[in-house]
């Protein structure tokens, strides 16, 4: 495979479409038959407020963006049940990736979605009014079951961000990759190349690393941080660890 055949996606099945039982739904309509496109990785996530922060950056400040959170995080979905907080996240590969999938998922508003294309996935999303202690509606979420990658650079950055390179197999994968030379450790927001107490170990010596985190933790420890943040490296080693960093 090389060229167009390599592109990628990224798909969540969120906390909704696992609550309302339509995962098996979305798992036949995306699969190879329906589109072409083969699995390349997939795993549970119970998403921790790092991961859910990196992969919706573009949306900080916004008004839907802590409710969001939220969501993605199944706090909305299962307030009681931790045990049930989580999503499926799929990576798809084939030609035209992408576009194939955002045209299965359809338009981000559940409703515009119903009306402008009957059948997508997102038309069977709803739309959540958000109220504040007094009880008063003061805006709306979108829960619209599935995210999608909206373009090729973004669907890059996104499976960088939720998967290690030894999680896809060496032939699927396309982004480079390198052996890193030391050990990095990750706490409290920072970052450290010998052991700290109560440190997560990152990476050792000779584990495979997506070269561009490598190359973001070589500059932070260089003191020359680059546009990538330390966050977006460490959030993929941080996924279903129970310990606090
Ligand atoms: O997911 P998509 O790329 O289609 O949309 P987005 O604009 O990147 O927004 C990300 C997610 O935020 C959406 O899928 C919705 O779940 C949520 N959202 C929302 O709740 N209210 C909005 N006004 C816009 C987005
Ligand atoms: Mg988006």
């Amino acid at each position: 495979m090389s060229g167009k055949e390599m592109d990628k996606t990224l798909v969540l099945i969120k906390p909704d479409a696992l609550k309302n039982s339509l995962t098996g739904y979305v798992l036949s309509i995306l699969s190879e038959f329906h589109t072409g496109l083969c699995f390349a990785a997939t795993k549970i996530v119970q998403v921790n407020r790092i991961l859910a922060d990196e992969h919706y950056a573009e949306h900080r400040g916004k008004v839907f963006f802590d409710p969001l959170i939220e969501y993605i995080m199944g706090q909305s979905h299962y307030p009681k049940e931790p045990n049930k907080q989580r999503v499926i996240a799929i990576v798809y590969l084939g030609a035209d990736a992408v576009k194939k999938v955002r045209d299965i998922a359809g338009p981000t508003n559940p409703h515009v979605a119903r009306e402008q294309k009957p059948g997508c996935v997102r038309a069977l999303g709803t739309i959540v009014p958000l109220k504040n202690a007094a009880d008063e509606v003061v805006g709306t979420r979108m829960d619209n079951l599935i995210h999608a990658s909206a373009t090729d650079e973004e669907a890059e950055r996104e499976i960088k961000l939720w998967f290690k390179p030894n999680d896809i197999p060496p032939f699927l994968r396309s982004y480079p990759v390198k052996q890193s030379d030391l050990h990095y450790y990750y706490k409290g927001k920072k970052l450290f190349t010998s052991h700290e107490p109560g440190s997560i170990c990152l990476l050792a010596p000779g584990d495979l690393a997506w070269e561009s985190d490598l190359d973001t933790l070589q500059g932070i420890k260089n003191g020359k941080p680059g546009a990538q943040s330390l966050e977006s490296v460490a959030a993929k080693y941080l996924i279903n660890e129970i310990r606090e960093v």
